[in-house]
C-alpha cells in the first residue's frame, strides 16, 4: 500500500479579522516548524493575502473556502480562482456542507467548480457527507455515492490527481459529536472503493481522504490511526492556535 502523507487542515469559516489571522499564523509557524504533516489553513478571503505573506518560508499552506465556477465576469460578490491564486491561495475547499445547505450548492455546481479549479491548477478539497436524517434512514452510503458521482463523474484520471476528498458527516460538523473512528473508517473505505471502481486502484490507493466533523485534540488520534483516514479537516478547534498545533504535532 502507498504511504499517504498526513494532512491537517483548518477551515476558519467566517471567523477572524486580518490582524487576528496574521497573529495566528505568526504564532503557529514556530510551533509546527518540525512537523511531518502537511499543514493547511483556509482563512476568510479578506485575510488570504496577509496569511500567505506571513506563511511564506514556513511549512504552512494557505487556501480558500470557496470560489466561483466562472473564469471572470459580472458576478457580484463572487471570487475567481485566479484572484485566489493572486492572493496566495494554494488550494480551495469546495462543496462544504455549509455551502450546500445555506447557499444552495448542488453536486452539479460543485462539479463545475472542481472543473474550474482543475483548469486553473488550484488543488481542491471536495467535501461530501450525509445528514443525520439520511444516516438514520440507512442511506449514508447511497448519499455518499450520489455526491461522489455528481461531483467527480466525468473527470479523467489525470484531473483527479489534484483532488483531496473530505468526508464530513453533516451531523458531526460543529456539533461536538464526532463520527466514531469505526463509522469514519467505513465511509472512507467506501470512498476509496468508489474511486477504484470508477477510475483505478492506484489512484484510489494514493488519493488523500480527510475526516471532518468535531475533530479536536482529544479525538484526533483515534481517527487518524484508521487505515483509510489520511488527515483531518478541522473547523472550530482550528481557531485556537494551541489546539491546532497540538493536533498537527500529535
Ligand atoms: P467542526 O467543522 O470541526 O467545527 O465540526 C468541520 C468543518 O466544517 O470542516
Amino acid at each position: 500500500m502507498m504511504e499517504r502523507q498526513t494532512i491537517i487542515a483548518g477551515n476558519w469559516k467566517m471567523y477572524k479579522t486580518i490582524e487576528e489571522a496574521a497573529v495566528f499564523i505568526e504564532t503557529l509557524a514556530p510551533l509546527v516548524a518540525n512537523a511531518t504533516s502537511t499543514i493547511l489553513i483556509a482563512p476568510p478571503y479578506t485575510a488570504l493575502s496577509v496569511c500567505a505573506e506571513v506563511a511564506s518560508n514556513t511549512n504552512i499552506l494557505i487556501g480558500a473556502q470557496n470560489m466561483s465556477d466562472s473564469e471572470e465576469g459580472a458576478f457580484t460578490g463572487e471570487i475567481s480562482a485566479r484572484m485566489l491564486k493572486d492572493a496566495g491561495a494554494n488550494f480551495v475547499i469546495l462543496g462544504h456542507s455549509e455551502r450546500r445547505t445555506h447557499f444552495g450548492e448542488t453536486d452539479e455546481v460543485i462539479h463545475k467548480k472542481l472543473k474550474r479549479a482543475i483548469v486553473e491548477e488550484l488543488p481542491a478539497i471536495l467535501c461530501v457527507g450525509e445528514t443525520e436524517n439520511q444516516r438514520e434512514k440507512g442511506d449514508s452510503e447511497k448519499v455518499l455515492k450520489k455526491q461522489l458521482e455528481g461531483c467527480l463523474g466525468g473527470l479523467t484520471l489525470d484531473e483527479l490527481q489534484n483532488i483531496i476528498i473530505a468526508y464530513e458527516p453533516v451531523w458531526a460538523i460543529g456539533t461536538g459529536k464526532s463520527a466514531t473512528p469505526e463509522i469514519a473508517q467505513a465511509m472512507h473505505k467506501e470512498i476509496r472503493a468508489f474511486i477504484a471502481k470508477n477510475w483505478d486502484e492506484q489512484l484510489a490507493d494514493g488519493i488523500s481522504i480527510l475526516y471532518g466533523g468535531s475533530v479536536k485534540p482529544s479525538n484526533i488520534e483515534s481517527l487518524l490511526i484508521q487505515s483509510d483516514i489520511d488527515g483531518a479537516l478541522i473547523g472550530g478547534a482550528s481557531l485556537d492556535v494551541e489546539a491546532f498545533a497540538k493536533m498537527v504535532l500529535r
